[in-house]
């Protein structure tokens, strides 16, 4: 059967792509991205599947309930052992810590692109498009291993990040008009 897409969960774009090429390239430096990995805002899986295929043991979360069972659907596909839960950003995970947090964020602005409430939910991130990823970070460090790191897609579009990270950039990519990039956010310094 293949990789399954559904018409109400986010399509892998540039965005997803560029973020498992980074993740791909990373792991040969950032050993945490073998361990406990929560990926936020899974989607079609395509992260999560990927971060699994690199040897992480995957939890990954959707509010999108069709996103969740068509992520499920697509691990269960390839044969890879993923823990796919649906809910808001950390709700579902309680307390639970991880390695490493990995997101592909909404952070568009409102706009009337979207008829669909799922997709709108999938690229909108709040009422100037940054606080979906603003609270991912606040809350956080409350999920993550002091050492861990957060890797986040970043755009140029996009707004202000909390203060109080340390960040590493990695690949960034032009999209018309809009660079992309892949950033590690952490509390401490890893050096490479
Ligand atoms: C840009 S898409 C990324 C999908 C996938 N990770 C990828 O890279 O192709 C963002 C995802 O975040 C999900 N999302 C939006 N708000 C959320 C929230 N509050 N809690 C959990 N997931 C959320 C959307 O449903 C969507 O699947």
């Amino acid at each position: 059967m293949g990789f399954q897409l559904d018409r109400r969960v986010y399509e892998p774009a540039e965005d997803s792509q560029l973020l498992c090429a980074t993740l791909e390239k990373a792991v040969a430096h950032f050993p945490e991205l073998r361990g406990c990995v929560l990926e936020l805002g899974t989607g079609s899986g395509i992260v999560a599947l990927t971060l699994a295929s690199l040897g992480a043991t995957v939890t990954a979360t959707d509010l999108n309930p069709y996103a969740v069972a068509l992520a499920r659907s697509n691990a269960q596909e390839q044969d890879l052992t993923i823990e796919f839960l649906q809910g808001d950003l950390f709700k579902p995970i309680g307390g639970r810590k991880f390695d490493a947090i990995v997101c592909n964020p909404p952070y568009l602005p409102p706009s009337d692109d979207y008829d669909d409430r799922w997709l709108a939910l999938a690229v909108e991130g709040g009422p100037s498009g940054i606080e979906f990823t603003q609270r991912l970070l606040i809350n956080a460090p409350r999920n993550l291993h002091p050492e861990g790191g957060v890797w986040l897609v970043i755009s140029s579009l996009a707004g202000d990040l909390p203060a109080g990270w340390e960040r590493k950039r990695f690949d960034t990519q032009n999209f018309e008009g809009e660079n992309l990039c892949v950033e590690r956010l952490s509390r401490s310094t890893i050096n490479i």
